[in-house]
């Protein structure tokens, strides 16, 4: 069975998904979840499912970003996960952390990769005049936001949409997509999935 951390900084609705889904033949298990906020949603959730639970505040490192990772790395360390799932992480990892992971680190983002890297990624969107928008997984690589795609969903940007309802409209997909594609990947499929 393959060992699952997942890292949150806010509520964890992704998380949620993920963990809902490590049941049965699935080829997974969550063993840790991780955050920089103590106050994170999803650590309160995760303790009361029975997950262990990891805080690493970023705060007191500073612009010590070396030094908060390699703290990160020996939270990880405690649970031996094969593979980590970036769910609403809000910190860039720097290649130091990232590489060594090559191939094992998934995330989620809130857009049609390579379009909108970054934030604000719905009202980028909508601003742009687009007519379509969606989420991405993909493998994590040191440049922020890029590497293999492994699956992505696509909606509808509709008239009346503001950075809100359309990110409502895009997190439903996410919750459909996370869970389809670490399925596949804890299985070994790497083949691109489109929803
Ligand atoms: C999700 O929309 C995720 O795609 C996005 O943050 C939200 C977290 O929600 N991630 C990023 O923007 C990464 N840069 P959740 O905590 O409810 O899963």
């Amino acid at each position: 069975t393959k060992r699952v951390a997942i890292f949150v900084s806010g509520g964890g609705s992704n998380m949620r998904a993920l963990v809902a889904d490590m049941v049965g033949d699935h080829a997974a298990r969550p063993v840790v979840v991780v955050s920089n906020n103590a106050g994170a949603g999803g650590i309160a959730w995760a303790e009361a499912q029975g997950i262990a639970t990891e805080v690493v505040d970023h705060r007191p490192y500073g612009e010590d970003r070396a030094a908060f990772e390699a703290a990160l790395d020996a939270a990880l360390a405690r649970h031996a996960p094969d593979i980590i799932c970036l769910a609403g992480f809000m910190r860039v990892l720097t290649a130091g952390f990232v590489s060594p992971w090559a191939g094992r680190m998934l995330n989620i983002h809130p857009s049609l990769l390579p379009q909108y890297r970054g934030l604000h990624t719905h009202r980028r969107a909508i601003e742009a005049g687009d007519a379509t928008h969606g989420c991405t997984v993909h493998l994590v690589t040191p440049e922020l936001d890029d590497g293999p795609v492994l699956g992505q969903a696509t909606v509808p940007i509709l008239p009346e949409d503001t950075a809100d309802t359309l990110s409502a409209r895009v997190l439903e997909q996410e919750h459909r997509l996370y869970p389809a594609v670490l399925r596949r990947f804890a299985a070994g499929n790497t083949q691109r999935l489109d929803l």
